[in-house]
């Protein structure tokens, strides 16, 4: 066979983009194994794996509260969340492996800080009210995005977040099934919880990510459908369905600009300080170095045994396999 020109390939690629844009704007979806091009690759690993390290690093602070429940009732809820988080962990390293992106990279780049996690995730759980908060406001934002994403163009992926927001939706309400308690409690209690609203608002806000005008893959992004609608869009639904939520538990709004825009029908809001956050995580980070990120190295070295043993067992079958077709 004679061997393909330059010119050739170049023409095969541009109709396999093509071909590969046609199937996004039909609605249709990318599954593995399917061609893409480099940069949709790119721009799904880089998201699975942020979704990864806010799944598996953001169950750590909740699970030092487990101790510290008000009732056993309580305690199980939480234990049930937590365990739904690693879940949600396994099955985006599910999603990625059928992408060819190994879980041993994704776990060996957060390590190595080649691939840092969010420095949301480091912010610090201070009461009983922010594990309220964290599950109402926190989880809520995620909701907004995940719900979008069942409908994202790579298949394995859409499918994973059709299971996730359903107990993403049960993570919300446990949260503010904690807020309601509170906010109808003790004088004590209602402080706690607006406390608490004040101190989770805006970071889950900064969940969205960056305003559109800043984020720059974002253009990308929306035109392979990994992502449905612009930060902002998300960032606004998730504003005007807060605004009934703090009104019913009677709490004061943390945003003083929050207003009712006719004209929009959405509420307008004051501006975000994004140094606020960062500032305060890294006074934070620099008396514990990163603490989830040292927690997560200690485990995973921990269970090496599990990993093995599983090998082990692996080696077994196929060795059986292999003798009984000798
Ligand atoms: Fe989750
Ligand atoms: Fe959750």
């Amino acid at each position: 066979m004679l061997p393909q020109t330059p010119k050739k390939t170049a023409d095969t690629e541009k109709q396999k983009r093509a071909l590969f844009q046609r199937k996004i704007d039909a609605g249709q979806k990318i599954e593995p194994n399917e061609w893409m091009p480099s940069e949709y690759r790119e721009m799904l690993a880089y998201q699975l794996t942020q979704k990864i390290y806010t799944e598996t690093i953001g169950m750590q602070p909740e699970s030092c509260w487990v101790a510290r429940t008000p009732t056993l009732q309580r305690k199980v809820i939480l234990l049930a969340k937590i365990q739904d988080e690693g879940g949600h962990g396994l099955y985006l390293h599910g999603v990625a492996e059928t992408a060819n992106i190994p879980r041993e990279k994704i776990t060996a780049d957060l390590h190595s800080g080649k691939n840092p996690y969010s420095c949301l995730l480091d912010y610090f759980i201070q009461t009983w009210g922010d594990i309220g908060a964290i599950g109402w406001l926190i989880d809520g934002a995620a909701i907004c995005i995940q719900v979008s994403l069942q409908r994202t163009s790579y298949g394995p992926y859409a499918r994973s977040m059709i299971r996730i927001c359903k107990e993403e939706n049960f993570h919300q309400r446990q949260g503010y099934q904690i807020m309601i308690a509170l906010a109808r409690g003790s004088a004590e209690q209602r402080k706690m919880a607006q406390d608490s609203l004040n101190r989770w608002y805006w970071p889950a806000l900064m969940i969205f990510g960056l305003p559109d005008d800043q984020a720059s893959h974002l253009k990308d992004s929306m035109k392979y459908k990994l992502q449905l609608y612009s930060n902002d869009t998300l960032r606004q639904k998730f504003i005007d369905q807060t605004v009934p939520q703090i009104e019913y538990l009677g709490l004061e709004h943390p945003d003083k600009n929050i207003k009712w825009n006719e004209e929009r029908q959405h509420y307008d809001s004051g501006d975000i300080d994004w140094n606020k956050l960062s500032s305060i995580v890294k006074a934070h980070s620099s008396c514990h170095a990163r603490p989830r990120l040292q927690h997560h190295r200690k485990v995973h070295a921990e269970g090496s045994w599990v990993r093995e043993a599983q090998h082990a067992y692996r080696q077994k079958q196929i060795q059986r396999k292999l003798n009984a077709a000798a």
